[in-house]
């Protein structure tokens, strides 16, 4: 999907302190990448990566990512990429919601954004992401998107602490969704 550089984050919204129904998703750009960065430093729970590396996320990978806006403000994102191996597989990289605005389904409807936004350019067959154990909120949301789109959710460890190096990580375990129905 391909964006004008000129499309800005919708500014006629009414009072969102209640709701976050007029948050929108699209394709991020280049200088959003910064707010990327901050989302997952903001995070505490995320990995993050160096403000280079969501520049040039935006960059490259700007198709398979989208970002929620609010008021001109990116208050999530979900960050993606077609396993080059497995095309019909869109791994879902990380997932962030602003802490002002959570719990009230935005990560849910920023997943499904994404996976409609790429399905629009190729079949999607099967959503990968990796979930810590002690991270609830995530595996509720690939749990509650496998079942909102009547999909198989199987689970296997994927990255144990040994391919960390040690206990400086929880493993990742795989959550793997899908065949998706067509
Ligand atoms: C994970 C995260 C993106 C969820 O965002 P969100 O907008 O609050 O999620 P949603 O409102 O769409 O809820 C998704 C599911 O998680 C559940 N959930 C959300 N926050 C929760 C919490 N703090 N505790 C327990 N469950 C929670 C919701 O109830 C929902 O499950 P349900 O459909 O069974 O009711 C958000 O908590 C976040 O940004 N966390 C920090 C970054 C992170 O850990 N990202 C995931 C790893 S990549």
């Amino acid at each position: 999907m391909t964006r004008h550089p000129e499309e800005k984050c919708d500014k006629s919204l009414g009072d969102s302190s209640h709701s976050n129904a007029a948050v929108t998703f699209r394709t991020p750009r280049l200088d959003e990448g910064v707010h990327l960065w901050r989302l997952a430093s903001d995070s505490g729970t995320l990995d993050v990566n160096s403000r280079y590396s969501y520049l040039l996320w935006c960059r490259d990978f700007a198709d398979t990512t989208v970002v929620g806006c609010l008021n001109d403000s990116v208050v999530a994102f979900v960050t993606g990429y077609l396993r080059p191996a497995a095309p019909d597989t869109l791994f879902v990289w990380q997932v962030a919601v602003d802490a002002t605005q959570q719990r009230r389904g935005l990560a849910g409807r920023a997943l499904d954004a994404l996976v409609n936004q790429v399905a629009q350019r190729q079949p999607v067959a099967y959503v990968e992401a990796t979930v810590t154990p002690d991270n609830m909120p995530s595996s509720r949301l690939f749990e509650g998107f496998a079942r909102n789109r009547d999909a198989a959710l199987t689970t296997q460890p994927l990255f144990t602490e040994k391919h960390f190096g040690g206990s400086a990580h929880l493993e990742e375990v795989l959550y793997r969704i899908g065949p998706l129905p067509r």
